[in-house]
């Protein structure tokens, strides 16, 4: 399997640090954001990685990161021109992938769990997608899964609702095969002008070939001031508990 992490955007709810930088070069714990998801992937045994930015800041990325020898993985750039939604940032993968299954990281994805489990599912999974579903208190930020309970299936996700629906959201954290590229083809551009992860992942339920499992660890979307002091807060406690190492 390969491994793809979205590192463009805008960061508005970042900034104004992020008029000047990108928001995964921002530090969480000792290293920029965007080592996590890398070594993420790698503990799951995923070494050829892309990164997706906006051209702006590839430079930096290369700089800092390189060829990915020194965290023990491959590491390939691509860029997205504009920040128009995840989905079209996805399919500026479509090269790298080839005919390959994959995991997706949205790179402010920061969290616990080791990912092996999950990727060795999809491994075994025959058609379709898998994603990773958190309960969380304040679900209405995120992509919310409305689950069927008796079947372990997801009804329908819905996209920043305004009013409750449950509490369980999707995770910045997907599994996809290449077939994905020509759904996303598919694809309009929602009201607020982007091509939405979650509208991807619609297709996938439509088609009754979406599966999931419920991310048992802590997770945090580190897009906000708040999260993202969380997020270095969860990362040093870990850290202290492993003495840094
Ligand atoms: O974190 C999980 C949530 O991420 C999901 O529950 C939502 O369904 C999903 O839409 C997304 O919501 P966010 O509001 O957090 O998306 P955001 O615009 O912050 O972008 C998430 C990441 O994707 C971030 O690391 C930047 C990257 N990105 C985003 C866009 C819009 C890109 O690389 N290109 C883009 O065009």
């Amino acid at each position: 399997m390969k491994g793809v992490i979205l590192a463009g955007g805008t960061g508005t709810r970042l900034q104004p640090i992020t008029k000047i930088t990108n928001k995964h070069l921002l530090p969480v714990g000792p290293y920029p954001m965007i080592y996590w998801p890398i070594k993420k992937l790698k503990e799951a045994g995923i070494q050829e990685i892309l990164i997706i930015t906006h051209e702006e800041y590839i430079d930096s990325f290369e700089k800092l990161l390189n060829d990915g020898g020194d965290l023990g993985v491959s590491l390939h750039y691509a860029i997205q021109p504009t920040a128009s939604g995840i989905s079209d940032g996805l399919a500026h993968a479509k090269d790298f992938v080839g005919k390959e299954k994959f995991v997706l990281i949205l790179g402010d994805n920061i969290f616990e769990d080791s990912l092996r489990p999950f990727t060795q599912s999809f491994q075994k999974q025959r058609i379709g997608a898998r994603v990773l579903v958190k309960k969380v208190d304040d679900p209405n930020r995120f992509g919310v899964a409305q689950l069927n309970e008796d079947d372990q299936s997801i009804i329908s996700i819905i996209e920043k609702p305004k009013s409750f629906i449950s509490n369980y959201i999707v995770t910045g954290i997907y599994m996809y095969g290449p077939e994905v590229f020509s759904y996303i083809d598919d694809l309009s551009p929602s009201d607020r002008g982007e091509l939405e992860i979650t509208d991807l992942n619609n297709i996938y339920i439509r088609k009754s070939i979406l599966q999931f499992d419920q991310l048992p660890g802590w997770w945090v979307d580190a897009g906000t001031h708040e999260s993202l002091f969380l997020a270095n807060q969860l990362i040093h406690d870990e850290l202290r508990e492993r003495d840094y190492s």
